[in-house]
């Protein structure tokens, strides 16, 4: 492709599905949200360049899930590269989320830009941490790469929400990946998947950017887990420009939403969830 061309991207994340397609978390059905996601995009004809998926790919973390994730993403014959969030199976997704057009790079050059995708899982944990090594690969990338308007992405937030429950499970060492950051000004777009809502804020002329999930959205600014009963399933979509320019917005889905458990019924689900 032309370097001199715009590349559309398009966020997908928080997929949380289960091997059996028509398990509900929440209410909701999360393979019928993302088989909506999916229409949408292609009802919009945006024509994308590369799908990044930024975690939390399968909720039960089954063979299976993942499986199904890639027979649909594959039907669109658009190259995929994905990370895992706090959910995933280390060793399914490695196995099975590289046939066809998804692949396991972690990071590429399209166009004039250059992608980093970077692994901030913590086994066992739902907070996220980026390894020492992954810290060192960054920084030496970016080094290596100082012409090319830059693009990271992981799944854990860098950056506070101003969502006190959901800054708890954050990226824990965000100074140090930060700090990074702040000796590259090639660097245009952070993005993170994680917070099931969409947000935006700028720091050193780095734009920060969260997606909404394809299934359940989190309230913005809540203090405890709440869900939005009014945002819908959706992707984030960018348009990014040879001279580091880009544009980038959220679309959505007009799919019903389930009533979602008041908060003690809720209480009970996620500790039920959590011995899963
Ligand atoms: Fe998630």
């Amino acid at each position: 492709m032309s370097e001199h061309q715009p590349l559309i991207v398009i966020q997908i994340t928080d997929t949380h599905l289960f091997a059996d397609r028509d398990r509900e978390m929440m209410g909701l059905k999360t393979a019928h949200s993302f088989r909506a996601v999916l229409d949408r995009i292609r009802e919009l004809n945006l024509a994308p360049d590369v799908f990044l998926l930024t975690g939390d790919l399968s909720q039960d973390e089954t063979p299976e899930s993942y499986e199904y994730l890639q027979s649909l993403i594959t039907s669109f014959d658009i190259p995929t590269y994905w990370i895992p969030g706090n959910h995933d199976n280390p060793d399914a997704i490695v196995s099975i989320l590289t046939h066809n057009s998804i692949r396991s790079d972690k990071s590429f050059d399209l166009g004039n830009w250059h992608f980093i995708l970077l692994n901030s899982q913590c086994p066992g944990k739902v907070y996220g941490d980026l390894s020492s090594a992954s810290l060192q690969q960054l920084e030496s990338q970016l080094e290596h790469n100082r012409d090319r308007p830059t693009f990271i992405a992981l799944h854990h937030h860098p950056i506070a929400i101003a969502s006190e429950w959901m800054d708890e499970i954050n990226l824990r060492n965000s100074d140090e990946f930060l700090a990074i950051i702040d000796r590259h000004p090639q660097v245009k777009i952070v993005i993170c998947g994680h917070i099931h809502q969409e947000f935006e804020t700028t720091r050193n002329g780095v734009i920060y950017l969260g997606c909404p999930s394809t299934c359940v959205q989190f309230k913005p600014r809540a203090t405890e887990l709440t869900f939005d009963e009014t945002a819908t399933p959706g992707f984030r979509v960018f348009t990014l420009h040879a001279d580091g320019e880009y544009t980038s917005k959220v679309e959505r889905t007009n799919y019903q939403l389930p009533r979602y458990p008041n908060p003690r019924e809720l209480q009970k689900r996620v500790k039920n969830m959590a011995h899963q």
